[in-house]
């Protein structure tokens, strides 16, 4: 069977970016379908995740998704956000990997993606107390921090584990799971911990000490855009979210960017690391990951988008990638 790629564009800049990548899949003969997902979805047929759209994403080799979020349903009942978050589930992608490389600077983000915050229980008690709450168990977290740990032996050997351990009952959960398996599994790699707080300026200040980290949900969806934004801007940032077997999802850490949208200048740099990502570890194309990463970088020289001082749009530096992919 021909590899098949599930594409989910999605909203605002999330379909600019998409037409790049899915010409990418094109170059390189890939399949491919797209599918109603977020917003769109939402005004179309009422759900944000419909039906088909599951179905297309579970039996693909892989989901590629550009980015969701409309500014006329924030706060409506029913959001393009909460599609993505049963996307997630649905595939049990709960490892989310969010390289950020830039000048002296190679760091991995390791981010628990469908466990804490995002899953707990919430809602408004009569009171009027509005809440939500963070919930992991031990299994949730050994697989994170295993699959981390993976990482970090396959690259530069240190792990950095990120918590809140000074407030956050779920921290010592966290904090003991990690340094159990670092003792017993994973002496060969160089573990250490830190509190979110100084973490995210560690990240600011001195982001070429850090390696790979590992964190929970909340944390890793905060500190991502932080490590974005040290390494060139969320436009460059991709992301591989990834469970054990099955389809991983690929996509951008960036969102729908409404104040752009329509504008075609989006940067399409993020779309397409996510892609490359696609391609490593989703199809196991390695070779083409590396050519596909190595255009992008280039495209970034020759034909930079305004939001890195550039005059590009987001079709010459696609047009730019697929001259440097030959
Ligand atoms: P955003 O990431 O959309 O935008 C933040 C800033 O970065 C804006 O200034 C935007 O113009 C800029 N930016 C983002 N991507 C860019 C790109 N490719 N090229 C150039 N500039 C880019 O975050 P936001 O404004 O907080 O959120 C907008 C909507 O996106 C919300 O509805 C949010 O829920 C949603 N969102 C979705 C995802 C996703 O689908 N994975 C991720 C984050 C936010
Ligand atoms: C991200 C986004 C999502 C998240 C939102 C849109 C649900 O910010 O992928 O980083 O918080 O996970
Ligand atoms: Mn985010």
């Amino acid at each position: 069977m021909p590899a098949y790629v599930a594409a989910l564009p999605g909203d605002g800049i999330g379909p600019e970016v998409m037409a790049e990548a899915l010409r990418v899949l094109d170059a390189l003969g890939i399949e491919h379908s797209e599918h109603p997902f977020g917003g769109n979805a939402i005004l179309g047929s009422g759900a944000p995740l419909p039906e088909e759209t599951l179905d297309a994403c579970k039996e693909a080799d892989a989901v590629l998704l550009g980015a969701v979020g409309l500014p006329e349903l924030e706060g409506r009942p029913v959001r393009p956000e909460q599609g993505l978050l049963s996307l997630r589930r649905e595939l049990g992608v709960y490892a989310n990997l969010r390289p950020a490389r830039g000048e002296g600077v190679d760091l991995m983000i390791v981010r628990e993606l469908t466990g804490g915050l995002y899953y707990g229980a919430k809602g408004t008690r009569d009171d009027g107390t509005w809440f939500d709450t963070c919930e992991y168990t031990r299994p949730e977290v050994e697989r994170i921090a295993r699959r981390a740990f993976e990482i970090a032996r396959a690259r530069g050997g240190r792990l950095t584990s990120v918590d809140k351990v000074n407030v956050m009952h779920t921290s010592r959960l966290w904090r003991d799971v990690v340094t159990e398996l670092g003792a017993t599994e994973y002496p060969d790699v160089a573990l250490d911990h830190a509190l979110v707080d100084t973490f995210a300026m560690t990240i600011v200040t001195a982001p070429e000490t850090i390696d790979v980290v590992v964190t929970e949900n909340t944390f890793g969806d905060i500190l991502s855009d932080i490590a974005a934004a040290v390494t060139g801007g969320l436009g460059l940032a991709g992301s591989a979210s990834l469970g054990d077997g099955g389809p991983g999802l690929f996509e951008p850490v960036h969102g729908s960017a409404p104040q752009i949208a329509g504008q075609g200048i989006a940067n399409p740099a993020g779309m397409l690391r996510s892609t490359a990502l696609l391609l490593r570890h989703g199809l196991g194309r390695e070779a083409d990951a590396d050519t596909l990463d190595a255009a992008v970088d280039a495209a970034l020289e020759t034909a930079p988008t305004p939001d890195l001082g550039g005059s590009a749009s987001t079709r010459d530096m696609g047009d730019a990638v697929l001259r440097a992919l030959g």
